[in-house]
């Protein structure tokens, strides 16, 4: 048997949560929402697996197709489904097949409404295990199966990235690491990486502030993350707070700065940081419970900023006429370039949701605009990699919009692990997610 993320928990208890965390997915339910449902004995283990499945999907629904004419109901299938995404590839399996399938099917038998189907879930995966080289070759030409994606998705991907859309699903089919933002007006990258080593943790350098752990850790055993010194976040997101205030001397200058939708304030944390103290920082979002972890992150980190539940777009509810030396738009989105984080966000997307979300984003722009100051700046930025979402939203407002100016930003950046490379140097170098970045101007009035 290989490692067992939660040692104490019988495997057929932790497929029997998963297996339930991933019906409700397929209802729609996102994959943190699923999980809190679990007890927190279980949680670890069962989001290791449910990650694992869900990253695999694709694969295991044509296997069942192959296995079963008719899905079953949405339990039973999802537990046939997390058996087979678990146990197709014998040598990214978590354990061995045989255990996979064997606690699989005391899964069905522990629970009250699977019982009558142990019997059809065990008859399949008997099967799936004396055929599978067969089955598994059967579909290979499946698209589900072969990048574990919706096919919208993959020819979304393929369309907008000709060059690069495999090595996007690729990296959205991997894990991603743990990867912190050092706060650097506090303690140097270098001191911090060092005061890590000295408790067991190793890690290595990314983009201008970021460490890699090698290995993920609770937050809470992370020296220096109580007291602020760094802050958990993409080194993708790193770029944010970093690209907005360049060239605009934040140490020295006070600045009045938007972030217009901040929740859960990593960004707005880091803008802080970067920020003298005469700056003013007002961070909004939507979403009046978000807005309190915004406060909470800058507890920690011991800054402040004045935080307003408001919709952004409807600036007459919260704006006080002054305008912003520095804007970061960082709006709602589909997610697609953070797959590798949240493996459930390509089964909840729709492909009309693009549209719906570019819409949005739209409005968001043309509303805050006149909010910066001639000669400031709005940094509009999401965590997609379609070109709706980014280059195309980019473009058409600058085209429509004669005192925009697109500044040299970074554009799209494709999510990348450590193991591959940038293909182009067009893409950061390290480990990080997909986004994308425009840095417009405001060009003073003729
Ligand atoms: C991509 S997340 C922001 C992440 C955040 N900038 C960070 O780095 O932690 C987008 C946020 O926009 C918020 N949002 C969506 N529509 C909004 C609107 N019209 N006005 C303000 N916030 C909005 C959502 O509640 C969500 O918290």
């Amino acid at each position: 048997m290989r490692e067992n993320p939660s040692t104490s928990v019988p495997l057929w208890q932790q497929l029997q949560v998963v297996a339930q965390a991933l019906a409700q997915v397929r209802r729609g339910v996102s994959g943190t929402a699923a999980l809190e449902a679990v007890p927190a004995a279980l949680r670890p283990g069962a989001q290791a697996l449910l990650f694992q499945a869900l990253r695999q999907l694709g694969r295991a629904q044509a296997l069942r197709a192959q296995l079963a004419a008719r899905a079953p109901a949405p339990l039973p299938d999802a537990l046939l489904c997390t058996a087979l995404a678990l146990a197709w590839d014998p040598d990214n399996a978590p354990y061995e097949p045989h255990t996979l399938v064997n606690q699989a099917v005391e899964a069905a038998k522990n629970t009250r409404s699977l019982q009558m189907q142990a019997s059809f879930l065990n008859a399949c995966l008997r099967r799936f295990l004396r055929e599978r080289e067969a089955l598994v070759k059967a579909t290979d030409s499946d698209v589900h199966a072969q990048w574990n994606h919706p096919e919208w998705w993959v020819k979304r991907v393929q369309q907008d990235h000709p060059d690069h859309w495999q090595a996007i699903l690729h990296s959205n089919n991997q894990a991603a690491p743990m990867t912190l933002r050092v706060n650097t007006s506090r303690i140097s990258r270098e001191a911090l990486q060092r005061d890590w080593l000295n408790h067991g943790l190793t890690s290595y350098p990314v983009g201008e502030q970021g460490l890699v752990l090698e290995q993920a850790h609770p937050v809470r055993d992370i020296p220096g993350f109580a007291e602020g010194l760094c802050s958990v976040q993409d080194a993708a997101a790193q770029c944010a707070a970093q690209l907005l205030l360049k060239g605009l001397a934040p140490h020295t200058q006070a600045l009045r700065v938007l972030d217009a939708c901040a929740a859960p304030g990593g960004k707005t944390a880091h803008l802080r940081e970067l920020l003298n103290e005469a700056s003013d920082v007002i961070a909004l979002d939507i979403d009046p419970q978000r807005c309190e972890r915004i406060v909470q992150n800058l507890q920690r980190i011991g800054r402040q900023a004045t935080v307003i539940a408001a919709d952004a777009a409807q600036t007459k509810s919260w704006w006080d006429g002054q305008l912003f030396d520095a804007i970061l738009l960082d709006a709602p989105c589909t997610a697609s370039g953070i797959v590798r984080r949240h493996p459930d966000v390509r089964w909840l997307r729709r492909e009309a949701d693009i549209d719906k979300l570019a819409a949005i984003q739209k409005n968001l722009l043309k509303q805050l605009w006149p909010l910066v100051k001639p000669g400031g700046r709005l940094l509009y930025c999401t965590c997609s990699v379609f070109s709706a979402e980014g280059e195309k939203q980019a473009k058409t407002f600058v085209e429509h919009n004669t005192n925009a100016r697109l500044l040299p930003s970074l554009g799209h950046l494709r999510p990348q692990n450590r193991a591959t490379p940038p293909a182009l140097a067009d893409n950061l170098s390290g480990d990080h997610d997909g986004f994308y970045f425009a840095l417009l101007e405001k060009l003073p009035a003729p």
